[in-house]
């Protein structure tokens, strides 16, 4: 396994926060250029305030095809093209299948399904080009198995994680590697708000819900998003890795 050279031109959506800010933070500790995309421009910058190198905020909703044009125009008119795209930027929605509106059906599949192909559609002709690029989608233990009341989030998560396996396949001698990440329950804001959500439905605890939540884990605890980082850094690391969906889990899925 070797490192990719210091300098290689990274984008990373979703990254003012959780898992992406954690992605981002790896990236540029080892030497990458880092472009931040999310909504909230001020977020952003703070983030890339914290970096020991190079950074650029690109504010733009992933929903937004015009937005993300322009956030990819924008980092090869400074930097050069995308040579390593982390598609993060996603969120859940939880109710039971008889109560989810076409609205919510819709927004879960634009954002976590929708969103990471129109990325990777813009990110691959200048990486299939130059020979090399590598792609990471995080998805979610719940793109390789059911959960109730999760329906929309996970057939947008299994969704994205066929996508993956079937860029890694047209992709294969391009070198261009194409993988996801499956993270179980991630000590995140996104974790925060789903455990506000229990103690509220539930009338229990947060404590007593993040309790839950990390023994729904086997390792018995919440994942850190430094390990999901970590794997993050092997998929780019590993050439000969791609269609991929690495469990970072704590043992709840085995494949
Ligand atoms: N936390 C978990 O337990 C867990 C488990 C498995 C998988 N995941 C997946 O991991 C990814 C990150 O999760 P997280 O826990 O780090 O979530 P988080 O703390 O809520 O952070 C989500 C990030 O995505 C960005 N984002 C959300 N909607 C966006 C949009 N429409 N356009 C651009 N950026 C957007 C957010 O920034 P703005 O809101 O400022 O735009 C933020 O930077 C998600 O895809 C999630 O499904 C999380």
């Amino acid at each position: 396994m070797t490192a990719p050279e210091a300098g290689r031109i990274c984008l990373v959506a979703g990254a003012s926060r959780g898992i992406g800010a954690a992605v981002a933070l790896a990236l540029s500790r080892e030497g990458h250029r880092v472009a931040l995309l999310g909504r909230d421009g001020a977020t952003l910058d703070e983030v890339g305030a914290g970096l020991p190198g190079p950074s650029l905020t690109v504010p733009a909703d992933v929903t937004d095809a015009d937005a993300i044009e322009a956030a990819f125009s924008r980092i090869e008119r400074e930097w050069g093209p995308v040579e390593v795209l982390v598609c993060n930027a996603g969120a859940g929605t939880a109710a039971a299948i008889v109560d989810t509106s076409d609205d919510d059906w819709a927004r879960m599949l634009e954002l976590n399904l929708t969103a990471p192909f129109r990325l990777m559609r813009r990110a691959l002709p200048s990486m299939t080009g130059s020979g090399w690029g590598r792609i990471v989608v995080i998805a979610s233990v719940v793109a390789k198995r059911g959960e109730a009341q999760v329906a929309a989030y996970t057939a947008s998560k299994h969704g994205v994680l066929g996508l993956v396996r079937a860029a890694a396949a047209e992709l294969a001698r391009s070198g261009v590697t194409v993988n996801a990440v499956c993270p179980g329950y991630v000590d995140t804001p996104m974790t925060d708000a789903t455990i506000e959500a229990i103690a509220a439905r539930s009338g229990r605890g947060t404590d007593d819900a993040r309790a839950t939540l990390a023994r729904r884990q086997p390792i018995g605890r919440l994942i850190e998003p430094d390990e999901v980082a970590d794997a993050v850094r092997f998929c780019l690391a590993n050439a000969a890795v791609t269609g991929q969906g690495i469990n970072v889990d704590g043992g709840s899925v085995q494949s």
